[in-house]
């Protein structure tokens, strides 16, 4: 096999999604650990607190007890290397995670076995359904009383339209709760009875195999086997087609806290979910294995250390090997740019990436040159599709309390508008900016980063705008249309301009009288 089939074939590039509270961090950190990338159980949630006690950025996250950034990380497990894209759980940072999604070849979707499917799982597989994301299920909390796994499976086929098989069985629930059975390896998996002891796997020749009648109960086994018979009866078997269309999700039941299932989840990744797939770019598709690098900015965070004023660019590598030392076109401005100082974030650290594959994620230092969409190529004129805005459905007016502060007050604003984290508007009529999200906490946490890192106190106000919508159009129509309705026309802080409505009426009756004008509620990057 040449190096680089080797390198694609071992890659598994990935996204958790959750409700909050199902367990999306303690897996995360239970992954890591089998990784190797962190060491103690709690160093994600360590990591994060030393962060926050740094840089003190997201203290609404702190408050809230929730995770609203999103960030990739890297790890080995025997034969397979794992890029890990943490997405936030709540709903407010729905677009984050959309972006964040674009840059994944699979997902692992973890139910509370308790709670099932809940409002954000379905927003978040949704997402996932429009991009066609193959889906892994993790059933989590075995080791608490919840909903029996049949009620479970017929929940995410009705409510999912998505046809459950399930990779294992529970025996038992709560107390109870005995291990799982592998239906694809035919093996007995037993939760360890001593502490501090891992859960093993005791191979048994299939079902009827008399060791399961020496480690478990009568009644458990009679009741697994039953189970076992019904589910082979009633599910339709693991298809490789019907999982990589987004048709079908393989089933796992665990519990993450316990560290149950986890490495059978893992497995699971290495033995179904692709590896790196092709991307689609306006003018062609993209193969992992092509020779030229190209990659997309999928997401930009700032900041991430304060006191360098740093600004990271995460890129999904799409094709090629990038080496570090090279140097990448940049697509939207030609420009060159050399790659000094590629970085590889591992669950505590970041590191140099002295190269990398299709399917990694790359964060780029840079000052703002790179913008969410933006290609690199090694000279091809490229641009990647699927990586939209969303136009915001909440609008406030803000200004700086700190008169003093005023004049760097845009400079912030747009940094964060190139960071995804809000979109910005200029009005040609007024001074002051109109900031739109899609989420109220998205208003917090801009306060919050705005204080935090530029020292600019923010307050918002009514705006008394109901929401935009990008507007295109011949150059001619859009300057006539601009100067008709100048009062609820702006600029978005990439020059894009934008139609400002007042209340649905305003929107309907302009949409209905601008003949030969597009607006539109979703701008590709
Ligand atoms: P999230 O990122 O999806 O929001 O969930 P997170 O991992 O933070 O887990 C939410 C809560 O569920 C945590 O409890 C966590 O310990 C617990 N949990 C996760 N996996 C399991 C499991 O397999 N079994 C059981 N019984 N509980 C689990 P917490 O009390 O909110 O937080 P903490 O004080 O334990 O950190």
């Amino acid at each position: 096999m040449a190096p680089s089939t080797a390198e694609l074939q071992r890659r598994r590039t990935f996204a958790i999604i959750s409700h909050p509270d199902a367990g999306k961090t303690t897996l995360t950190e239970k992954l890591l650990l089998f990784g190797g990338a962190i060491q103690l159980a709690g160093a994600v949630k360590a990591r994060g607190e030393q962060r926050r006690a740094r840089s003190d950025w997201l203290q609404v996250e702190r408050a809230r007890g929730i995770s609203v950034t999103a960030s990739a990380m890297r790890f080995d497990y025997e034969d397979h290397t794992y890029n890990l894209l943490d997405t936030p759980g709540h709903e407010d940072f729905s677009e984050d995670t959309y972006r964040t999604l674009t840059a994944v070849d699979s997902a692992v979707m973890v139910l509370d076995v308790a709670k099932g499917i809940e409002a954000q799982t379905l927003k978040l597989f949704e997402v996932c359904r429009l991009r066609g994301i193959p889906m892994i299920t993790f059933i989590n909390k075995l080791d608490r009383e919840g909903q029996e796994p049949f009620a479970l499976l017929d929940e995410i086929e009705r409510t999912l339209a998505l046809e459950p098989t399930p990779a294992s069985w529970p025996i038992g629930m709560g107390k109870n709760f005995l291990g799982c059975y592998d239906l694809l390896h035919d093996r007995l998996l037993l939760v360890a009875r001593k502490q501090g002891r891992e859960a093993h796997a005791d191979v048994c020749r299939g079902l009827e195999d008399p060791t399961l009648d020496r480690l478990l109960p009568d009644r458990a086994v009679s009741q697994l086997r039953d189970d076992v018979r019904t589910v082979r009866a009633l599910c339709p078997s693991f298809s490789h087609d019907a999982f990589r269309a987004g048709d079908l999700t393989p089933v796992f039941f665990g519990s993450a806290l316990n560290n149950f299932g986890v490495r059978e989840l893992l497995a699971g990744l290495a033995e179904l979910a692709p590896p790196p797939q092709p991307q689609t770019a306006v003018e062609r598709r993209i193969l992992p294995e092509e020779e030229a690098v190209t990659g997309f900015v999928f997401k930009i965070q700032a900041n991430m250390d304060p006191k360098h004023r740093d600004r990271v660019a995460f890129v999904r590598l799409c094709s090629g090997h990038l080496r570090r030392g090279m140097k990448l076109v940049h697509v939207r401005t030609g420009a060159v740019l050399p790659l000094h100082n590629p970085m590889l974030f591992l669950a505590q650290e970041r590191g140099l990436a002295e190269e990398a594959w299709a399917g990694d994620i790359v964060g780029i230092p840079n000052h703002g040159k790179l913008r969410i969409g933006d290609a690199l190529t090694e000279g091809e004129a490229l641009r990647f599709t699927g990586i939209p805005s969303f136009a915001p459905e909440l609008l406030r007016r803000v200004r700086t309390t700190d008169p003093m502060r005023a004049k760097h007050l845009s400079r912030a604003l747009y940094q964060m508008a190139e960071e995804g984290a809000a979109r910005i508007f200029r009005p040609r009529v007024g001074a002051d900016f109109i900031v739109g999200v899609v989420g109220a906490l998205q208003f917090e946490v801009l306060a919050e980063r705005i204080k935090n890192e530029y020292g600019i106190p923010l307050c918002f106000e009514s705006a008394g705008l109901l929401t935009a919508r990008w507007v295109s159009g011949a150059p001619s129509r859009l300057r006539q249309f601009e100067t008709s309705h100048l009062a609820a026309v702006a600029e978005d802080h990439s020059g894009d301009l934008v139609f400002l409505a007042r209340n649905s009426w305003h929107l309907e009756t302009t949409i209905r009288e601008a003949d030969g004008v597009t607006f539109s509620k979703v701008k590709d990057n």
